[in-house]
């Protein structure tokens, strides 16, 4: 009765759908940015933040995910697609692949792909703002979006990860790292769907498993850069540890590591069952156990 990959596969269906209408091939601006833009976009990512700010809206009760909840779900692609994009670049990670394709800008040159990357995270926030929603709950879900993406967010993580490298990981700033770059946009994505629901007594609980699973997302990524398959992931492996970056597998090794995001896992998962219930949060419950058994 509980087929989580239906459940899945209908949402991020209607992510997709809700991505095409936003940047049809064709339209206003220079088709070769265009181009760029949707290239990454639609190279076949996961769409996990997106699902997880629906998943949150409707275990709180929201029944309206077209006017409510998918053009801010939406929006959250755009921004991680953005952070992708700038993540592979040659002044960053400078990985090759991305999402089983060669990365943007090895396609359309780093200065297209830098523009790619700031015209998606810009864009965003015209999707963002549209829908239904009155516009003080829209405000504090965009206030919820940009401390997440931010100079304490996203943004923050990454300078940290590029100016970590090579000098030797510390417990103290891997944990910064990864709860900016990658926890606290996971942890965003689902306390907005609570917002969107106008659920107070959610948000809270969305919060604490948002950081537990966002955490346990980052230390699996990690983990899959040592033991993961290429071609699964559609991104390089073993690049971390040649570039000497802080990672989770660094600091405690491997069989460590997935012992964390399997604890962190659990913990979210008790949350779950004791402050929503499982009859109510069993997609959240799924999530969680892919999040740490995915190979890709
Ligand atoms: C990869 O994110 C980057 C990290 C934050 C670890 P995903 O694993 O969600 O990548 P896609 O969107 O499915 O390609
Ligand atoms: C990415 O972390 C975090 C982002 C904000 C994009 P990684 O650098 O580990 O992500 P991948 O492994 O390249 O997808
Ligand atoms: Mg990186
Ligand atoms: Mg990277
Ligand atoms: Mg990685």
């Amino acid at each position: 009765m509980r087929d989580f990959w239906s459940y899945w596969k209908e949402r991020q269906k209607m992510v997709e759908e809700e991505l095409d209408r936003f940047l049809p091939e064709e339209g206003p601006g220079p088709e070769i940015l265009r181009k760029a833009m949707r290239y990454t976009l639609f190279a076949g990512g996961k769409r996990l933040r997106p699902i997880l700010a629906i998943m949150g809206y409707e275990v709180a009760g929201g029944e309206n995910v077209r006017q409510e909840i998918l053009p801010q779900a939406a929006a959250l692609e755009l921004i991680h697609t953005f952070t992708l994009i700038h993540d592979d670049l040659p002044a960053m990670d400078d990985d090759d692949m991305r999402r089983g394709k060669p990365s943007n800008h090895k396609v359309f040159g780093e200065g297209i792909a830098v523009l790619a990357g700031d015209t998606l995270l810009v864009e965003a926030f015209r999707l963002f703002i549209q829908g239904l929603l009155p516009h003080d709950v829209k405000l504090r879900m965009l206030n919820e979006l940009i401390d997440a993406i931010g100079v304490d967010g996203v943004m923050g993580g990454q300078a940290l990860d590029l100016l970590y490298e090579g000098k030797g990981p510390s417990p103290e700033i891997v944990d910064y790292i990864h709860s900016r770059k990658t926890g606290g946009f996971i942890r965003a994505s689902l306390t907005i769907g609570g917002m969107a629901a106008q659920n107070e007594r959610l948000i809270p609980v969305y919060r604490e498993i948002g950081d537990l699973i966002g955490l346990a997302f980052q230390i699996t990524d990690d983990v899959l850069d040592v033991v993961g398959d290429e071609k699964v992931l559609g991104k390089p492996v073993k690049h971390d540890s040649e570039r000497g970056k802080s990672t989770y597998p660094a600091l405690y090794g491997v069989e460590e590591s997935r012992k964390k995001a399997r604890e962190l896992v659990d913990r979210a998962i008790e949350i779950a069952h004791y402050q929503i219930g499982p009859e109510l949060a069993w997609p959240i419950i799924e999530l969680a156990k892919f999040i740490v058994e995915r190979s890709y």
